[in-house]
């Protein structure tokens, strides 16, 4: 694969899949800019990727809770780079674990402050709807562009302790990133959604059970991604793809 001349986004870039997609695009000959609200860890990063060569990285800080944050980092990528090919929603991640209490002592859905569902809600839906609007104007006057959401197999099974996270990502998985696809595709803009199962970015998603046994490498993962934006996969679009070890077709039967 070779993006040479492609740009991408990265949200969430400064962790996990968000960092590695952006270490995978710039060596394969992609520019991207990456961004998260963790700056130090941001720019350290950027820094490494920028010292290997290949692509180039650049660094903007963006909550994607901000739609003025959200638009100046779609402004930096066409001032810095001239195109947005590939927007890839990565910041995300499930509000219940700010109150950094075991699973087993989550307090029940009426009795978590709603604050922390804000954040769930408007960090995992409302961050990709934004970026969603902002890009969509971009990719609309070049005629092309790629938009990738990250919903989860929690999407798909609910949970009824962290309630903020299978919503929002129900709604990249199944009503967004469809529309997004309807809205696009005139002007060649496709939409889609990877929903993983477990993945390795935290040592306790080894946990959750799949059918194969195991959680995913984060390589994996990206490696999808990749081949979605890639001359190969041009053909994908407005689907929610599962990539999830067969979660999805595991037996649920309580006895
Ligand atoms: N790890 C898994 O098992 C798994 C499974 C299914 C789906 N996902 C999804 O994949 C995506 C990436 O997961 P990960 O495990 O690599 O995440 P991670 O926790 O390693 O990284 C998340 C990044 O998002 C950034 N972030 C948080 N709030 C932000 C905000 N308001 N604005 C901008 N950046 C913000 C954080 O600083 C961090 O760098 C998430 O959307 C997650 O929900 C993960």
């Amino acid at each position: 694969m070779d993006f040479t001349n492609k740009t991408a986004i990265s949200t969430g870039a400064a962790s996990g899949m968000g960092l590695l997609f952006s270490e995978n695009f710039t060596a394969l000959g992609g520019n991207v800019v990456m961004a998260d609200v963790n700056e130090e860890v941001l720019f350290e990063k950027v820094a490494e990727i920028n010292a290997r060569g290949k692509g180039r990285a650049v660094g903007v800080v963006c909550d994607v809770r901000d739609y003025s944050q959200v638009c100046a980092t779609r402004d930096k990528a066409v001032s810095e780079f001239g195109s947005i090919d590939i927007m890839a929603n990565f910041a995300g991640g499930t509000a219940t674990r700010m109150l950094k209490v075991r699973r087993s002592q989550y307090p029940e859905f009426p009795d978590v402050p709603i604050e922390v569902y804000d954040w769930g809600i408007d960090v995992n839906l409302k961050g990709p709807f934004y970026f969603g609007h902002a890009v969509m104007k971009q990719m609309r006057e070049q005629n092309s562009g790629l938009i990738i959401n990250i919903g989860s197999i929690t999407g798909a099974e609910g949970d009824g302790y962290g309630m903020d996270y299978p919503t929002s990502k129900a709604g990249l998985m199944y009503g967004f990133t469809k529309s997004l696809a309807q809205c696009g595709a005139k002007y060649g803009v496709r939409a889609v959604c990877i929903s993983p199962g477990p993945v390795l970015t935290r040592a306790a998603m080894a946990n959750m059970k799949t059918l194969l046994g195991r959680a995913a490498e984060p390589q994996e993962i990206i490696d999808l991604i990749l081949f979605i934006a890639s001359d190969k996969g041009q053909f994908i679009n407005g689907e929610n793809i599962m990539i999830d070890g067969g979660r999805n077709a595991m037996q649920r039967r309580s006895e």
